[in-house]
């Protein structure tokens, strides 16, 4: 074979090779911007575009038209996000490959969809998280189950002690009287003899009440844990919700602001969710919104509302604000900028997928050194959306 048809020859075989090649391939001129080769599967995945730019957004397309023209070494594994079908968005991840010969200089760029890969790996990090947090749950039921059932001992043993005791104390209060009727009016631990019948039995009652407020505290803190390990849906009324976060944080809420607000529209409709699940978002966002406060003169607002058809919570706070360059990384699990204070980075990632299963969103809009307001939206019972 002559050199000039070897040559042909091995400009055919490239070509085939690179038509079977695995993933879609482009050769494109960087410096007029333009296709020059396309194999099969680009062809398959690209359909009748012509021109790069109607895949991306225009800032992406022109971020990666920089990226090629300034490609002089290889660039392997880089993301970028394209248009999908039905205007939804997708990642890309490509190489590029320059190549120059005389005064001819192309890349070479091969690239696959990885848009449900990501996906799917963050339904399983989503899963993981749940996954622990239910283990947490269930450790924490262990816990409170045991200490629950020794501090209840406690409290029935002391009940039957007061039993004994206030039986002694009718016995008591007779001999006291003798006294009283020999010797006159007298005191006894700082109280008169003539109140004593009244003083002492309120005071055995309280103590009586102490011990039951105790037990049932311990009580309800089981039963909570144990809900939180079930997952049903109920109709719930979302400020019945809040009232109820907000007693059960109070103490924690005077610790950083003085300035805390509610405004709950009355007459909302109720909403379909798990009730524990809501608990646990309302709690992470009000705690989210606190712990940004840098003094107790900034605010926390809570509100509610409803809008077109969704009920809404709105908690809004003067803190610190969300950076802009960390606000895309948020709702990440384990992302956090409080790991130093104990922060895990899962309440606002735990939140997020509680609401997306609910059937509603979670908008967080935030203005540094201003303040944070985060919205969660929820679709009312009437409406029928999400996993029911
Ligand atoms: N209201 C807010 N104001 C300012 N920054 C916020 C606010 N809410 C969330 N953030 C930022 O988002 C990050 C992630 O929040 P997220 O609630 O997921 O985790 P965390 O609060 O750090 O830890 P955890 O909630 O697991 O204890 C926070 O570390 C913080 O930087
Ligand atoms: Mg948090």
């Amino acid at each position: 074979m002559k050199s000039v048809q070897v040559e042909a020859f091995l400009n055919e075989i490239l070509l085939r090779f690179i038509d079977f090649h695995l993933e879609p391939l482009v050769i494109f001129d960087p410096e007029r911007y333009e296709i020059l080769y396309l194999n099969e599967k680009a062809r398959d995945f690209l359909g009748n575009i012509s021109d790069l730019s109607a895949l991306f957004q225009e800032d992406e397309y022109l971020n990666f038209i920089k990226l090629i023209r300034d490609c002089y070494t290889i660039e392997e594994k880089r993301v970028i996000s394209f248009k999908r079908e039905g205007n939804t968005k997708g990642i890309l991840l490509f190489n590029l490959y320059p190549i120059a010969f005389d005064n001819y200089r192309t890349v070479i760029f091969t690239f696959c969809d990885i848009t449900e890969k990501i996906k799917h790996k963050e339904e399983k990090r989503r899963k993981n998280a749940q996954l622990i947090l239910q283990d947490k749950l269930k450790s924490i039921d262990f816990v409170t189950s045991s200490i629950s059932h020794e501090i209840n001992n406690i409290c029935n043993f002391m009940i039957n002690n007061f039993r004994i005791t206030f039986q002694a104390w009718n016995d008591v209060l007779n001999l006291i009287r003798e006294y009283e009727e020999e010797n006159g009016e007298f005191i006894v631990g700082g109280i008169s003899s003539s109140e004593v019948d009244k003083v002492i039995p309120r005071l055995m009652i309280s103590l009586i009440d102490g011990i039951n407020r105790i037990s049932d505290t311990i009580d309800n803190f089981k039963r909570y844990v144990r809900e939180g390990l079930k997952s049903d849906f109920s109709l719930i009324f979302v400020n019945d919700v809040i009232r109820r976060v907000v007693a059960i944080l109070n103490h924690h809420i005077v610790l950083y602001t003085e300035n805390f607000n509610i405004n709950l529209e009355e007459s909302l409709p109720k909403i379909k969710g798990n009730l524990q699940k809501l608990e646990q978002v309302i709690i992470n966002l009000l705690i989210n919104a606190l712990q940004s406060l840098p003094d107790r003169q900034r605010g926390v607002y809570i509100s509610t509302g409803l809008e077109g058809e969704k009920v809404y919570i709105e908690i809004k706070d003067e803190g610190m604000g969300i950076p802009k360059h960390i606000m895309p990384y948020i709702f990440e699990p384990f992302f956090s900028t409080k790991y130093s204070t104990g922060g895990s980075g899962l309440g606002l990632y735990l939140s997020k997928s509680i609401i997306e299963e609910f059937g509603g969103e979670i908008i967080v809009n935030s203005e540094e050194n201003i303040g944070t307001t985060v919205k969660v939206y929820l679709p009312h019972e009437s409406i029928q959306y999400g996993k029911f």
